[in-house]
């Protein structure tokens, strides 16, 4: 089966893309390297790949309708894993435009280049920022309701919307996947637990954004797992939570890292513009469905995740 990954060079991408070839799948590889963080980090993370095996790759800018086109007529795939976006929720509100063009038009364009050559599956990373700030209780699928609080979000929320349309216009089937907060080696630079693993291991003070906040933070491999589950489902549409279903509050996962730094200085700042409190996936829709379990703790993926660090420092 020929798999398409956009945004293979990226952290979840890189992970699934080595994680198909070792199944036996043929990846083929679409990304721009875009310069939301280092471009030496993304080439990195393509040699990662190339580490379990080969792999097709093609720099291209999926905000552009006919290099999008061109790209599904060579490949042809029989299945798209689309997870290149432009992420991250503080520089959604300096730049919300972008999001419009990065995050909804590349997915209109790649839904649309989907149904023109045929591909059968469309698996599109969505995020649990679609919940908005609902805090305290667990998350169930039916619980979005537009009613986001960021540009990301609101762009997130269109564009699983265009995946509805997109699924009734064309006979593939679509799976939405909604990642709580990913981390784990190689994770990206800008999100808490990888900066802060970074601050620690430089003796640097870490900043927290308002109290009381807690994330349901998910090893990469879980939500690997979760992509590759629902790869071959062939309902025509579904939408799937995919977390580790245990919110973890700032204060614990700080106690933990100082357990690994303890000389780590904490700043507390004013609560952060577009933050949700805290996110918390009730995992039990794809449990039922798809028998997904997730397999790290937070304990066990924040150890792994430390250990990669200090043997890849000069990449974080
Ligand atoms: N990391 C998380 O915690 C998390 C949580 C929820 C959802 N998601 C979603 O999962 C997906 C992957 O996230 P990630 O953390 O790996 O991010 P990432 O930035 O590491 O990877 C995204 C990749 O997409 C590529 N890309 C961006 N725009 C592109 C375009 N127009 N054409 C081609 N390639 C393009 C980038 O170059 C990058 O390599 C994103 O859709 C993100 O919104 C991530």
């Amino acid at each position: 089966m020929k798999v398409l990954v956009t945004g293979g060079a990226g952290f979840i991408g890189m992970h699934t893309a080595s994680t198909l070839i070792e199944l036996g799948y043929e990846v083929h590889i679409a990304d721009l390297l875009h310069s939301y963080y280092s471009l030496e980090r993304k080439n990195i993370h393509l040699q990662q790949i190339e580490k379990t095996g080969k792999f097709h790759f093609c720099r291209v800018d999926l905000t552009d309708r006919k290099a999008t086109a061109e790209l599904f007529t060579a490949v042809k795939p029989d299945a798209v894993i689309h997870l290149a976006a432009l992420p991250g929720v503080a520089y959604s509100l300096e730049e919300p435009l972008l999001y419009v063009d990065y995050d909804v038009k590349a997915t209109i364009n790649v839904l649309e280049a989907a149904g023109k050559s045929d591909v059968k599956k469309v698996v599109f990373a969505s995020s649990s920022s679609v919940y908005g700030d609902q805090p305290g209780k667990p998350l169930k699928e039916e619980m979005a309701n537009g009613q986001v609080i960021s540009p990301y979000a609101a762009s997130k929320w269109s564009a699983e919307s265009f995946c509805h349309v997109y699924a009734s216009l064309y006979s593939y089937s679509v799976s939405i996947l909604r990642f709580f907060t990913v981390y784990g080696p190689w994770g990206r630079p800008d999100m808490a637990i990888a900066k802060f693993i970074k601050l620690a291991m430089n003796g640097q003070p870490v900043e927290i954004y308002g109290q009381g906040s807690g994330r349901d933070y998910t090893y990469v491999d879980d939500i690997v797992n979760g992509i590759v589950l629902s790869l071959t489902d062939e309902k025509p549409f579904e939408i799937w939570n995919v977390g580790a279903g245990h919110p973890v509050l700032m204060s614990r996962l700080l106690e933990r890292l100082k357990m690994y730094f303890p000389a780590l200085e904490v700043q507390i700042k004013g609560h952060r513009t577009g933050d949700v409190t805290s996110t918390w996936a009730d995992i039990s829709k794809m449990t039922k469905d798809k028998s997904y379990r997730p397999t790290v703790s937070i304990e066990e993926g924040l150890e792994r995740t430390i250990k990669w660090a200090y043997e890849n420092k000069e990449y974080l």
